[in-house]
């Protein structure tokens, strides 16, 4: 099922909206989505002009979505133009400004429409690159016992439950969360849990029931929750009250997998990039109790994302895409995109300018890779590979 420019629209407003208030990360999250949803609209766009159009609408919000990600990093605050070298004290967490003047409030009664992104995914695991073991995970748990229920009973599979992935940005969380309601041809339902704590304050429970009643709906639901972690309290002071206690146990005891006598699935997925700002709660068994660790991209993967990326481009036949990859080494999906997507712009501009085509060169290539940083340092990898061993694998 194609996307619709519906679709898009939602995510561009939630993503400009999260921006406005500084919540840069939900904001990161939306706008790539837009991003990718502009890209699959221009794939069916009527006339080479409107197709341009759209690709370059959609690398306006990834270049934004981008400068959301560097916005958290210098924790900048909403409304405010970048600064060099900002001070790094302060909470890890980038809230909306104190006032919360930003505009985009529009809080109050909602239907889940306004607040949920619902989508039909077109993503396949094969276009995921790499994760193989990941994937074989996510199968077990989530595709087969829905595919074959009579024979997950008879073996005593259980089918469901919660599946946390964490690790690195770029490394394609979200890309294999959406891939497996595409493979399941399920309704997917994205929610940014920065975006739920900011604007549900005081309604955190109403509103994910109604999640649930509009995932209900659908015969197959995959709900996707993004930033997992800002599910934790950032004061552990709060005591009983705390969003952790009420919603989570809430979020989990509503999914239950796949109902054999109604023949509805409803999936739960989650993400996180930070999974130490994680409660241990949330890792007990019956809730997220499977999580697999998605890491940089190895080797094969990465010459695989060549391909993808660079496959339907004209490249010229002497590159060496093996070498490319083994140079990429240390870099993210996200990074490896980005940098295919900037080598193709410079002969792009030649060929227009020339009315003759002009392909992507190994110089171009190599020039991209050098402009384009590695957005996750060894530093990170060994602090993820210390969590997930300290945390014991469930
Ligand atoms: N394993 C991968 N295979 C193919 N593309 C990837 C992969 N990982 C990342 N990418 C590219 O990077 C983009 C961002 O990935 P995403 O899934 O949003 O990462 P995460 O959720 O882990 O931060 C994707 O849309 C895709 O273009
Ligand atoms: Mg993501």
């Amino acid at each position: 099922m194609a996307v619709t420019y519906d679709t898009f629209e939602r995510y561009r407003q939630k993503g400009l909206d999260a921006r406005r208030a500084g919540q840069w990360e939900s904001a990161r999250v939306y706008l790539l989505e837009a991003a990718r949803t502009m890209l699959e609209l221009s794939k069916s766009a009527s006339g080479p002009e409107l197709t341009q159009a759209r690709r370059e609408m959609s690398q306006k919000l990834l270049d934004l979505a981008k400068d959301c990600e560097r916005a958290k990093a210098e924790n900048r605050r909403a409304n405010q133009p970048a600064r060099r070298g900002g001070t790094g004290g302060g909470a890890s967490r980038e809230n909306a400004g104190s006032g919360g003047g930003g505009g985009g409030g529009d809080d109050g009664e909602t239907d889940a429409s306004q607040w949920v992104v619902k989508d039909k995914s077109t993503l396949r695991f094969a276009d995921v690159a790499g994760l193989e073991s990941v994937k074989q995970d996510i199968k077990l748990k989530l595709v087969y016992p829905f595919e074959h229920p009579e024979l997950a009973a008879k073996f005593g599979i259980r089918a469901g439950g919660g599946v946390l992935m964490y690790g690195p940005p770029g490394t394609g969380k979200t890309m294999l969360a959406k891939a497996t309601a595409g493979e399941i041809d399920a309704t997917f339902f994205l929610i940014s849990a920065g975006d739920v704590l900011s604007k549900w304050v005081g309604e955190a429970e109403q509103n994910i029931k109604k999640l649930f009643a509009a995932a209900a709906n659908e015969e197959r639901s995959i709900i996707f929750i993004d930033e997992i972690e800002a599910l934790v309290p950032a004061r552990r002071d709060e005591g009983g009250s705390s969003v952790m206690q009420r919603v989570v146990p809430q979020i989990l005891q509503g999914v239950e997998g796949f109902d054999r006598k109604s023949g509805r699935a409803m999936l739960l997925m989650g993400a996180t990039n930070v999974p130490w700002q994680l409660d241990p709660a949330m890792l007990r068994p019956g809730r997220f109790d499977e999580k697999v660790y998605i890491p940089l991209p190895d080797l094969p993967a990465r010459r695989k994302m060549l391909d993808i990326y660079l496959g339907k481009r004209p490249v010229d036949p002497a590159v060496d895409l093996d070498s490319l990859a083994t140079k990429l080494n240390g870099y993210s999906g996200a990074d490896i995109k980005y940098v295919c997507d900037r080598a193709a712009v410079i002969p792009f501009l030649a060929s227009v300018a020339a009315g003759a085509e002009s392909p992507i060169t190994g110089e171009i290539l190599e020039e991209a890779i050098r402009e384009a940083p590695k957005s996750v340092t060894p530093e990170m990898i060994r602090r993820f590979e210390e969590w997930g061993r300290g945390s014991g694998t469930g």
